[in-house]
């Protein structure tokens, strides 16, 4: 499969508006992140929009963003408001920066997107070489859920209301960890389809693969005010070097 890395932001050109799709937790995230680097510097893989980003910078820190897609690129610079986000248009797997960063963090299942194992562990080692030595590598993501899936497809009904109906139906490759999915938002006689490939990655691998780039788990939660994890859903894992 042919990996596009503008794709994503092409087929969303109206990204904030996709209320379904979005985490509401910017303020809890920025929160959090600002915590493991008081005053420092941060890098965000993905940063689409700027949706946490930006209230990050408030928070005080120098926030940079690694985005693949120049159409999400526009609506962040659209959405600036004084505050100073530096976006390097990329693939956020090479985590190319000019200077150690303190906290570099990967949020809203972005991790995921990256196509392949090997993408994978490439994205760790380089975010890994890229750290201050006490910095932190933070990453957003959910455990995995098979049940979901009936064989290997699913159709998930996501919202349903007198105008229309929001559904996702997703592919399953077990072996490669792979799924596919296409959101279908069924307006009237309207459909606006809104697909994406992810590859997604067990708390285990993700231990695994931040062990092989000399990372280790510092903490993992079940979300940003420090919930119990509970092995199910979604989780936030800090790892620093060891
Ligand atoms: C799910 S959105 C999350 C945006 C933002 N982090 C947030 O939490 O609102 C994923 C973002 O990652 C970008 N992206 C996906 N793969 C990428 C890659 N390999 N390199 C750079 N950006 C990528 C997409 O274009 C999109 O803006």
């Amino acid at each position: 499969m042919d990996y596009d890395i503008a794709a994503y932001g092409e087929q969303r050109p109206d990204y904030d508006s996709m209320d379904w799709a979005l985490r509401h937790d910017q303020e809890e995230a920025s929160a959090f992140l600002a915590g493991l680097a008081p005053g420092g510097s941060a890098l965000e893989l993905g940063v689409g929009t700027g949706r946490v980003a930006f209230p990050l910078a408030r928070r005080g820190l120098k926030v940079a963003g690694i985005e693949g897609s120049p159409t999400m690129a526009a609506q962040l610079e659209g959405k600036r408001d004084g505050e100073s986000v530096e976006v390097l248009i990329g693939d956020f797997a090479d985590v190319k920066v000019a200077s150690a960063v303190d906290l570099i963090y990967c949020i809203s299942e972005t991790f995921f997107l990256l196509p392949s194992q090997e993408s994978q562990l490439r994205c760790i080692r380089n975010a890994a070489a890229r750290l201050t030595d006490r910095g932190r590598f933070v990453i957003q993501a959910t455990v995995p859920d098979h049940a979901l899936f009936c064989s290997t497809q699913s159709t998930l009904t996501r919202n349903v209301g007198p105008q229309g109906a929001i559904v996702a139906a997703r592919r399953h490759d077990r072996a490669e960890q792979r799924v596919e999915v296409q959101n279908i938002v069924i307006r009237g006689r309207e459909n606006t389809f809104y697909p994406m490939h992810y590859r997604y990655v067990w708390p285990s691998e993700l231990d695994l693969m931040a062990k092989l780039a000399g990372l280790d788990l510092v903490s993992r939660s079940g979300g940003w005010r420090d919930e119990p994890y509970t092995a199910s859903g979604s989780y936030v894992a800090v790892y620093g070097k060891n």
